[in-house]
């Protein structure tokens, strides 16, 4: 009976995680899938730690159990609450690092149960019927797990800028003889593990451990969401390994979800990009965003006031907003849906161009807009809004930079060159706000800002959003 409803438990938890990915496709159902997905999981948890039987034994060891969960829940409810926006993707790579160290454990555990229930200890031919296979799922688990956990602590650190790029040469042939003698190594362990070799396990895991980390430290700063992206399906893939040892289906399940959604989104970023995986893993692109700083002279930008801006907008047509990592930083949002609104008030049609790897995460900018209850039904995406600005009056371009940037498009020999970019230079008129002239993310100067028809509003997004909207109201 108990293993039944455990198995019910496991499909219900299943069932709700597949629901919960599909709804957090569109924006609009995000929120609710996620708290179903995360509503199967404590089914899940509660399930396992109260009805699952190991050789007929329930769990006892609740005092750990609990306290582990008690811990782990209050630090991840206090560091979802307080991290910015900004942070997210640290966050997550922490978070992720988090998942690969737990599969990383679980193999170490369930090998030391090898060497507790083989007679001579650690003999793998007295091991019963399968535990050949088990022992390749455990180092499976121990190997990805690993690299996931050393890969994500080091995106983590480079992403808050605590860690550094750190390369030499022949690092990436370094690299990959890193990685095979450990996969040779724990093919060697899997054929003949004995009392004598069983301590290569731990060799393994630090091989492992440190291939993670030599793997990331060369990888662009720039690229470190794809990374991250990439890390997550391997966290999942070895979390699938941790369900195929207690043959938990809820586990294998989710495990093989952010798997597949981790492969996918990495695709999906690099081709929003227009680069290969290859290209990401094994090129430099972009430093840390300290590095970056303007270095070739091109000519001469023209700026516009406040006063001229509010106008300009105010008597358009149609305006479209180009939202970009600097309305994050800034917090911007809400000051710009205000703008948003008043325009509209004013008879303006208000919509927002939104690129797909703009800011520092998949569908920040939807998120961050989402946050300041700006309508779904006025973000368009990048070949919908590079339809429109032909018809568009004014860009008005927040904080946004790499992703408008002409020389994608323009120039070969520019790092970013094939990137899909939002043409705004297409439009009739194009403002730009920033800080100052200095590049974005990707470290490259815009040949946007010196075109003509480009004016450029310097100040932080927030102050100039407010300033905007005062000087409209007072028109
Ligand atoms: P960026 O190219 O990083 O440009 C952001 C601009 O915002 C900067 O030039 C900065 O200029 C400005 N800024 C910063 N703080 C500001 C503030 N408080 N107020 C106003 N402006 C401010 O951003 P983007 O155009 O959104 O492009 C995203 C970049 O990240 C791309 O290179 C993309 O490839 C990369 N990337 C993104 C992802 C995802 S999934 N989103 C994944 C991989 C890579 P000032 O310093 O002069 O103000």
């Amino acid at each position: 009976m108990g293993i039944s409803l455990l198995t019910f438990c496991y499909l219900v938890a299943s069932v709700t995680f597949i629901l919960g990915l599909k709804m957090l496709s569109d924006p609009a159902s995000a929120r609710k899938g996620n708290l179903i997905a995360a509503g199967g999981m404590v089914i899940a948890i509660i399930g396992t730690i109260f009805l699952y039987e190991d050789n007929g034994e329930n769990l006892h060891n609740y005092g750990w159990i609990f306290g582990g969960i008690i811990i782990g829940a209050l630090a991840g409810a206090f560091a979802a609450r307080k991290v910015k926006m900004t942070a997210m993707p640290e966050m997550v790579s922490l978070f992720n690092g988090m998942g690969g160290a737990c599969a990383a454990l679980i193999s170490t555990s369930e090998f030391h149960r090898i060497g507790l229930t083989t007679s001579p200890a650690w003999d793998v031919n007295s091991m019963e019927d399968g535990g050949g296979s088990r022992l390749l799922v455990i180092l499976l688990g121990l190997i990805i797990g690993s690299v996931s956990f050393a890969g994500s602590m080091i995106a983590w650190g480079k992403l808050n800028g605590r860690i550094r790029d750190f390369t030499f040469r022949g690092q990436h042939l370094f690299n990959i003889i890193l990685l095979l003698v450990a996969i040779s190594l724990a093919g060697y362990l899997l054929a003949s593990l004995s009392a004598t070799n069983f301590y290569l396990f731990y060799v393994v895991l630090a091989l492992a451990l440190i291939y993670g980390a030599l793997f990331v430290f060369p990888i662009g700063g720039a690229d470190m969401p794809v990374v991250i992206s990439l890390l997550n399906s391997f966290t999942g893939v070895a979390a699938a390994c941790g369900g195929f040892l207690y043959a938990n289906k809820a586990m294998l399940t989710g495990g093989i979800l952010v798997g597949a959604a981790g492969t996918l989104l990495t695709i999906l970023m690099c081709k929003a990009m227009n680069r290969s995986l290859a290209n990401v893993l094994l090129g430099s692109f972009g430093g840390s965003p300290q590095a970056a700083t303007a270095s070739k002279d091109q000519g001469s930008y023209k700026e516009i006031s406040i006063t001229d801006a509010a106008m300009v907008m105010a008597y358009a047509h149609k305006v479209m907003i180009v939202p970009g990592y600097g309305l994050a930083v800034a917090q911007a949002q809400h000051a710009c849906h205000e703008l948003e609104k008043l325009l509209v008030e004013k008879g303006v049609e208000v919509k927002y161009a939104i690129h797909p790897v703009a800011g520092r995460m998949p569908g920040h900018m939807n998120v961050l807009l989402a946050e300041a209850d700006v309508s779904y039904d006025n973000l368009l995406e990048m070949d919908k809004a590079n339809e429109e600005f032909p018809t568009t009056d004014v860009v008005l371009v927040l904080g946004a930079n790499d992703v408008v940037n002409p020389a994608a498009k323009k120039d070969p020999s520019s790092p970013i060159y094939g990137m899909p970019i939002l043409e705004v230079e297409l439009a009739k008129s194009c403002i730009v706000n920033k800080r100052s002239m200095k590049p974005g993310y990707a470290g490259i100067e815009n040949d946007l800002f010196f075109q003509p028809k480009t004016s450029m509003l310097f100040g932080d997004a927030k102050k100039v959003l407010q300033d905007l909207i005062a000087e409209i109201k007072s028109l």
